[in-house]
């Protein structure tokens, strides 16, 4: 049996899987989000780690596993946060979280120390965003340089409970990549930018591969955790690449759209694929020695989930009498638009945008209402502007020669019929759904299993666990339409960008 822990921005989940993938149990443990200011986003260390002992002993008391089984554990979480400890490896503040905006001078400040956005991209393969870990550290060293200088070791969340369950400091390739220091070609710390920020590299772990056993859960961790003590605790990986290895985006060629609250693309790579523009991500895998480039949409799932909460009171009443989801309900009403919505398009950055626009003033929109339309254009419009941005990280996949043979969908999106066909009809090629639907904690479960001898590795791990269930074909005729609407919907952020109050 091997464990998945992924310590999320909501909770903590963990999940236990037998050796050939099948899931016995699994439990989550929330905890709340501080936003001291506005565009601040906080959590305290120690509430993860206080999820992470429930969760897994909740998961232990379901009765479906026994504790001398465990074999393995993989960590995952939100990426990007900053935990910094004192020289008592006591936590000094609050850990700053990847949808924290206060950084923006520091991200300048980064590019100029490196030289300029062209030789920071050269050195860690990124631009600098505002989520991202090195900003988080120089603001700490601007901001409150009392507590930066007690510091003595920066984690990333999920490195954290690393550190609680085996008293190691380390880290793994794919989350260390979304720290904006990591020589992502190399798969090391990038020495050139540490010194251009004037950062020591001992604030920072070792770096392991993300299937590597990292270290073994010490006495104390293993008592209170009701586990042996010396299970093996592998590498890991961020949410986005663990999650991706728990749909088995683990080849060249394979691709997945995830549709969340945010929508992510992600590509697997065989090589380092860099986009000298910035707009995609490229962070190390969770597979040795591979790559991988992702999109993000702050807002996809959640324009629709905005619009239902705003402008659909009568179809949740309708559903909660029903006892069906209210999203069924949204989308056979969508569904009476025809494609393309009869003109009208949604923009969806009612959270500012990542990829491909880096722009967080950037707002959302529906253009080119007319007298003809009504509610089902205005729910269609959005859950197209939704995948019509997803479709902008994809186009940059492509641009980047990554070859997009199969697109894997997860996550909301992939639930509806509806939504299936209509991804399709925008991506223009066939999609696919797969067997598992348990993100990040399954995929670092694969890790530990792949990690600890039950595999070869973690491409074997998922060709052996994970199958295609599913899989919708392109309409051409939709198709056709979204096309040529395509390039509309493109234009319309350039032409309002400046107007966006
Ligand atoms: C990835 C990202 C989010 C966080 C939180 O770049 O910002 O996926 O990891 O889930």
């Amino acid at each position: 049996v091997f464990l998945g822990v992924d310590v999320g921005t909501s909770g903590t989940k963990t999940l236990a899987m037998q050796e050939d993938g099948t899931i016995l149990a699994s439990a989550t443990e929330e905890y709340p989000l501080y936003s001291p200011h506005p565009g601040w986003s906080e959590q305290n260390p120690e509430d993860w780690w206080q999820a992470t002992i429930k969760s897994i002993r909740k998961v232990l008391k379901t009765g479906k596993i026994k504790a001398a089984d465990v074999k393995g554990i993989g960590l995952s979480g939100q990426m990007h946060g900053s935990v910094f400890l004192n020289k008592k490896y006591e936590v000094i503040r609050p850990a700053l979280l990847w949808n924290d905006q206060r950084t923006a001078a520091e991200c300048a400040e980064i590019e100029q120390r490196a030289g300029g956005r062209k030789k920071l991209i050269k050195l860690v393969a990124n631009p600098a965003l505002t989520g991202f870990t090195a900003p988080k550290i120089l603001w700490l060293r601007n901001h409150e340089p009392k507590h930066f200088d007690k510091t003595v070791q920066v984690l990333l969340p999920k490195d954290y409970i690393r550190f609680r369950l085996t008293g190691e400091f380390a880290t793994e390739v794919s989350d260390a990549s979304g720290t904006l220091l990591l020589d992502v070609k190399q798969r090391n710390w990038s020495r050139p930018l540490l010194s251009k920020l004037e950062l020591d590299d001992s604030l920072l772990p070792d770096v392991y591969e993300s299937e590597d056993v990292s270290g073994h859960l010490t006495a104390d961790a293993a008592g209170l955790l009701g586990l042996s003590k010396g299970v093996a605790v592998v590498g890991g990986g961020g949410d986005q690449a663990a999650g991706a290895v728990g749909n088995g985006i683990v080849k060249k060629g394979v691709i997945s759209a995830t549709m969340g609250t945010s929508g992510v693309v992600f590509a697997h790579s065989d090589e380092v694929q860099i986009d000298p523009e910035g707009r995609v991500h490229t962070f190390c895998h969770a597979v040795r020695d591979k790559w991988h480039v992702m999109g993000v949409v702050l807002s996809a799932g959640g324009s629709l989930q905005w619009y239902r909460n705003q402008l659909c009171e009568q179809q949740v009443a309708e559903a909660k009498r029903k006892k069906v989801d209210p999203y069924e309900l949204i989308s056979a009403q969508a569904e009476q638009a025809p494609p393309g919505s009869e003109g009208l398009f949604f923009l969806p950055y009612l959270t500012g945008e990542r990829t491909p626009h880096a722009d967080p003033d950037a707002r959302a929109a529906w253009i080119g209402l007319s007298l003809r339309h009504g509610r089902s254009h205005l729910g269609r419009a959005v859950m197209e502007g939704a995948t019509y941005a997803m479709r902008d990280s994809l186009e940059i996949i492509k641009e980047l020669n990554i070859p997009v043979r199969e697109i894997r969908l997860s996550g909301g999106g992939a639930r509806s019929p509806f939504w299936r066909q209509l991804q399709a009809d925008i991506y223009g090629q066939k999609v696919v759904t797969i067997n598992a639907e348990e993100g990040p904690a399954y995929g670092v479960a694969l890790l530990a299993a792949a990690g600890t001898g039950a595999y070869k590795d973690v491409v074997e791990a998922c060709s052996s666990t994970i199958r295609v269930v599913q899989s919708t074909s392109v309409n051409s005729k939709a198709k056709g339409i979204y096309n040529k609407a395509y390039p509309v919907f493109q234009g319309l952020y350039s032409s309002l960008k400046e107007d966006f109050p």
